[in-house]
């Protein structure tokens, strides 16, 4: 079976503050879709990363791809994203060739996850799992609440709880052809792919995930990622 990872990469990255769509924003010097990439490309299953840029930032972004040193048994392919993450993914989708039947898909801004977490994605789909997602525990209680206006006090609706939930990182992986079925038939707007399998009633499936694929979204996400950076290479 061969693996293909999609990561979509075209958002503007609003919440990390003004400045470069965030996929092409530096850690250390190198952008978090680079380190992105490279995190993928460690894992030797992974025959293709299909990369989803901004609209109109294909040629960039492929541009950077080859101006960084990859793995050579890894190839690449840049296409453009759309409004939506899932429309960006989805594009991705659209670009697979034959042959794959496993896609991964890892958002650009989750630049630091360990290799050992994405085999052990595609450990989980190649022992027969369709929708496999790495997840870790919360720290945090979390509260359901009604929304208001800003400024106004939320009520609290329900708190869920803690031991039973888990907070879900990227890569998730698929087989390929229900990713696309869910892709084909979800259409209300989702945060991660997953939750599409999960709407069309098939499994999905938890396995480790790790600290070190947070999600870099705050301007605090960045201080961390630099000091993960430094402390691996101490
Ligand atoms: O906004 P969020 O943090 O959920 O974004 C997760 C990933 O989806 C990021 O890597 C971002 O670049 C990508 N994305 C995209 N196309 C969009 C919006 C987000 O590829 N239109």
């Amino acid at each position: 079976s061969r693996t293909a990872v999609v990561i979509p990469a075209a958002g503007r990255g609003v919440r990390l503050g003004p400045g470069a769509p965030k996929a092409l924003r530096a850690l250390n010097g190198t952008p978090m879709l680079i380190h992105a990439v490279r995190a993928m490309a460690e894992s030797r299953a992974v025959s293709l990363v299909v990369v989803v840029a901004p609209p109109d930032g294909a040629p960039e972004v492929k541009t950077l791809l080859d101006d960084h040193a990859l793995p050579e048994r890894t190839d690449f392919l840049v296409v453009p994203g759309g409004d939506s993450r899932q429309e960006s993914v989805r594009a991705g989708l659209d670009a697979l060739p034959d042959g794959i039947d496993i896609v991964l898909v890892h958002d650009a801004a989750r630049p630091l996850v360990p290799v050992d977490t994405v085999d052990g994605v595609i450990e989980a789909v190649r022992d027969g799992a369709g929708a496999v997602v790495p997840a870790l525990p919360l720290a945090d209680t979390v509260k359901q609440v009604e929304p208001r206006e800003a400024g106004l006090p939320e009520p609290v609706v329900a708190t869920p709880e803690r031991a039973r939930l888990r907070a879900v990182q990227t890569p998730q992986g698929f087989d390929r052809a229900l990713l696309v079925r869910a892709h084909e038939s979800v259409t209300e707007n989702v945060t991660d792919d997953a939750s599409m399998v999960e709407q069309l009633g098939e499994p999905v499936v938890v396995v480790p995930g790790h600290e070190e694929a947070f999600k870099v979204t705050r301007p605090l996400d960045l201080v961390l990622a630099e000091a993960v950076l430094a402390r691996r290479r101490a």
